[in-house]
């Protein structure tokens, strides 16, 4: 089954509710933490993931484009995220593992995410315990970028990996992700498609996020 996480980034912020109750048709809510030194660019912490817990219902996929994730962890499942990615590349292997164990100690699902230029490869000391992987289909950091069709390769191979070793577990593409690029990643084995541009542009949205699916 396709799921379609619309990426709040896109969203107005200062009308946050209002714009979370429009992609209520979907099945996650995808929400970009950045910190300005992992990515480029500020965007929300623990307080306000905290809010958007109070103000819906939804599953909260929270990505963490953060150095040392490890530090944030418990903060961000108390603060009510349902899944969290930590990026493979944000720290070392050991503390990547001590990361995924946190989650699993706070009852969160756990996920890694990739940034272009990692191997699919690298999620193989984790995989087995994994609920999620998130491929990044654009450099992370700022929404509305363009596909990058070379990632489709590198969603095929964690597909591979996956069916190999953890069957169970969704594999989640994120950046520049619209009706047209839709197909070529599920095609390649994703199940989970982020969309910011593509969802908060549209005049029509619940149209929008089926035109996805
Ligand atoms: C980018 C973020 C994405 C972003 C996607 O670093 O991780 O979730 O919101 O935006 P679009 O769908 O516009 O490429
Ligand atoms: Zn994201």
């Amino acid at each position: 089954m396709i799921k379609i996480a619309p990426s709040i980034l896109s969203a107005d912020f200062a009308n946050l509710e209002r714009d979370i109750r429009k992609v209520a048709s979907a099945d996650y809510l995808h929400v970009d933490v950045m910190d300005g030194c992992f990515v480029p660019n500020l965007t929300i912490g623990v307080p306000v993931v905290q809010s958007i817990r109070k103000c819906t219902d939804m599953f909260l996929d929270v990505h963490l484009m953060i150095d040392k994730p490890v530090r944030y962890i418990e903060a961000f499942a108390k603060a009510g995220a349902d899944l969290l990615s930590v990026h493979l590349e944000a720290d070392h292997p050991t503390r990547i593992a001590e990361a995924l164990r946190l989650m699993e100690q706070c009852g969160v699902k756990k996920a890694v995410a990739l940034r272009p230029i990692t191997d699919a490869r690298a999620i193989l000391p984790y995989v087995e315990q994994l609920d999620l992987v998130l491929v990044m289909t654009v450099e992370p950091g700022f929404g509305g970028q363009a596909f990058m069709e070379s990632q489709l390769e590198t969603i095929r191979r964690v597909r591979l990996i996956l069916e190999q070793y953890n069957p169970a577990c969704e594999l989640e593409v994120d950046g520049g992700i619209s009706p047209k690029t839709a197909p070529l990643v599920k095609e390649a084995g994703a199940n989970v498609l982020v969309a910011g541009s593509a969802i908060y542009n549209a005049a029509d949205l619940p149209a929008a996020i089926a035109a996805l699916r």
